[in-house]
């Protein structure tokens, strides 16, 4: 079908149908959402993308995304004064439509669900260069070619639509056909790999608990990508040159959004991490887990290089040139944020965080609608805006995130963590009241917003007071200051403090935090103190929120404490985790002990075997002993023996001695009688006797 030749425009819904019966599109938030959205709209006189009547009607996930004007942030970031027309496609119930129209000089905006064409039409029925036309965009072709075409949060339906082999290329080769030679494809996505999924929120489609980052298993026909998957997409369509931007918390509401340049500025630490909320991400389904703190988490992965793989959306401008992606994006800035809720027209702004030619970053608060703040402006109550501030960027850490780690700081009391940064607070303001005035307890108005957010302590330790947008005319007590900041910090941190706090603070309500605050720095806050306090924040507000235009004190009161309990209940999932965390901890710890008592069981076990071991040696050496000692007993018994035995022997051998001498001297006195016979002559008679009757051979007696 082309548009316009086939199409004719329905004056009543003011969109354009297909001359042909068209089958049904189904596509929807559900007949009650629309409905509700139908009524906003028709109700609405200011349908802009700020438009505080749409703002105020938001209730629930589906009116939010239609209507808040945090919808707009996504496309802020870019150059379109150039820009001659806009495709649309997917354009839902015209939020982004909206943006286009009011900065563009024609938007064509497809969408496949009369009923959300319809709403769209509605929501853009005062801007003529705004056409709707309801038909499925893979079905259209068109007369002219266009400057930019647009597939925000489109393209991860391509399966359920188009039928192709791979429907999201096809997606992509649609729009790519639309493009003029030197236009630009504008895709916005969420990042199946981005932080929050791994923080514990359900993929935003299938509402399934880590689906996307496991690849989906749901079945459902749809998906989103990583970035690397996104770029051979974009490839495969010979849409070469891509330039991706970041936004946090995502593309749908963006507060911030991050680039990064080929040329890197000088800055070396985590620097973008800070631009991050506080506040986890939403998780538009369920309560989120809050499996960990996202930004302190950002921070880590930004030292690492790799936060834009994990971003948990992206912004994508690609082309066929560099030069048609260029004319868009302003080359030096590096994050955009945006404040545009809760504020009037005048006061919505945007920081700019730009890298200079000498490749220094510079900060820039400015006015989103210059047209409407010109110059500063002081209220009846004596509050001044500064819509136009630019300083430096100071490298460092806020007093904030030092907040945040004291609070998780487990090594040491909740209360000597938290000390440190609530006095390096104190302390600058006490500084720069005495600096300024003369004072221990009063501060100029323009420290009204000194918190620990704008607060950094820089790489030299030295502290800056960044962001200087409010100011009082009247000089403020130090004590309010504190106070007005606490009560957010309170919000910003409640999960954290709910759970960290537990055995520091029985009772965890807003007015028990802050006293506990006030005492850690040894100040006192009495209850008049306390509700005075109150009605400055409160005239404060009323001043910036139009929102608060029409709220009593009492209600303002009742709203600041129970956002604190609301938060109390949403966290709910989250601190059963962090139960469980700790129970399992606590297991862990258990399971340890149990093991160290187990395993000096066994060592008291081998301990008492070996000393059994060696009673029983003991036995058997004692037993050897008494064997020894009873030889050692016979032996001693044999030697006496011996000994007595030696004795007898000795006394023998000398009674031998004194017989042999006696029998000796005997031989020699019986040798002499001999000798003396032998001379005689008797003898020798009687020996020649014997010769003779020898010789006779005679036998004679002696
Ligand atoms: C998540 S919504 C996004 C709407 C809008 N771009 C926004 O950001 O508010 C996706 C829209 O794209 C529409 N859509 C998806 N595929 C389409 C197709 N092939 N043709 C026409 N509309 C389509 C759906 O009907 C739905 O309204």
């Amino acid at each position: 079908m082309q548009y316009p030749e086939d199409f004719h425009q329905d004056s009543v819904a003011n969109i354009w149908l297909p001359r042909q019966e068209e089958s049904a599109f189904l596509y929807s938030d559900g007949g009650e959402a629309e409905a509700y959205l139908e009524h906003c709209l028709k109700q609405a006189s200011d349908l802009s993308c700020h438009s505080l009547e749409l703002t105020s009607s938001i209730r629930d996930w589906p009116s939010e995304y239609h209507l808040s004007p945090k919808r707009s942030n996504l496309l802020r970031p870019l150059q379109l004064n150039h820009c001659r027309n806009v495709l649309e496609l997917g354009a839902g119930c015209g939020a982004i439509t909206r943006y286009l129209g009011e900065n563009l000089p024609k938007v064509v905006a497809v969408e496949g669900s009369r009923k959300r064409a319809e709403l769209a039409a509605l929501r853009c029925r005062d801007l003529a260069n705004v056409e709707i036309v309801c038909g499925q965009f893979q079905d259209l072709t068109f007369s002219e070619k266009f400057d930019v075409v647009t597939l925000i949060g489109v393209l991860e339906y391509s399966e359920s639509f188009i039928q192709a082999v791979n429907p999201y290329q096809k997606a992509i080769e649609i729009a790519k056909q639309n493009l003029a030679a030197d236009g630009i494809l504008i895709v916005a996505i969420e990042n199946k790999l981005g932080l929050k999924y791994f923080a514990g929120c359900s993929e935003d489609h299938t509402r399934v608990l880590f689906d996307g980052i496991e690849g989906y298993n749901t079945g459902q026909s749809l998906r989103t990508f990583g970035k690397k998957e996104l770029e051979i997409l974009l490839q495969s369509t010979d849409l070469d040159y891509f330039h991706f931007l970041y936004p946090f918390p995502d593309y749908k509401l963006p507060d911030v959004l991050f680039t990064l340049p080929e040329k890197q500025p000088g800055q070396i630490e985590p620097f973008l991490y800070q631009w991050l909320s506080y506040n986890n991400s939403q998780d538009y389904s369920h309560q989120p887990l809050e499996l960990f703190q996202e930004l302190l988490v950002a921070k880590q992965i930004e030292a690492n290089g790799f936060l834009p793989q994990m971003s948990n959306s992206f912004l994508i401008l690609a082309s066929q040139s560099p030069a048609s992606i260029n004319q868009y994006l302003n080359s030096n800035c590096l994050v955009w944020k945006f404040s545009v809720m809760n504020r009037l027209h005048k006061f919505m702004s945007q920081v700019t965080l730009t890298s200079n030619s000498e490749q220094k970053l510079i900060v820039t608060k400015e006015p989103l609608y210059p047209d409407v703040t010109t110059s500063a402006t002081e209220t009846e109550a004596g509050l001044k805006h500064y819509p136009k501030i630019q300083s430096k960027f100071f490298a460092g850490v806020t007093v904030m995130e030092l907040l945040v780690k004291a609070i998780r700081n487990k090594t040491s009391t909740v209360e000597a963590s938290l000390k440190y940064p609530l006095e390096t607070w104190y302390n600058f303001l006490v500084q720069e009241a005495n600096r300024t005035l003369g004072s221990a307890t009063e501060i100029p108005g323009i420290y009204v917003d000194c918190g620990p957010g704008n607060l950094i302590v820089t790489t030299s330790g030295k502290v800056e007071y960044v962001d200087q947008e409010w100011c009082f005319t009247e000089k403020l007590p130090i004590k309010f200051v504190l106070f007005r900041c606490l009560i957010y910090i309170h919000q910003k941190i409640y999960p954290w403090i709910d759970l960290h706090l537990d055995e520091s603070l029985s009772d965890k309500s807003l007015p028990s935090f802050i006293l506990f605050c006030f005492q850690l720095i040894s100040l006192d806050i009495t209850p008049e103190e306390f509700r005075d306090f109150l009605a400055r924040e409160w005239i404060f507000q009323k001043q910036i929120n139009p929102l608060l235009k029409t709220v009593s004190f009492d209600d303002y009161v009742r709203g600041v404490y129970s956002k604190t309990e609301s938060l109390l209940v949403a966290k709910a999932p989250y601190r059963l985790w962090f139960q469980l965390y700790n129970t399992r901890k606590e297991l862990q710890q258990t399971q340890a002990n149990w093991e160290q008592t187990q395993s000096q069981l066994h060592q008291a076990q081998s301990q008492l075997h070996q000393l059994q071991q060696t009673q029983s040696q003991l036995q058997q050496t004692q037993s050897q002993l008494q064997q020894t000692q009873s030889q050692l007993q016979q032996t001693q018994a044999n030697w006496e023996q011996t000994q007595s035995q030696l004795q007898q022997t000795q006394a023998n051998w000398e009674q031998t001695q004194s017989q042999l001498q006696q029998t000796q001297s005997q031989l020699q006195q019986n040798q002499a009688t001999i000798t003396g016979m032998e001379s005689s002559k008797f003898w020798k008679l009687r020996q020649g006797w014997f010769r003779l009757k020898q010789s006779l051979g005679l036998k004679g007696d002696d």
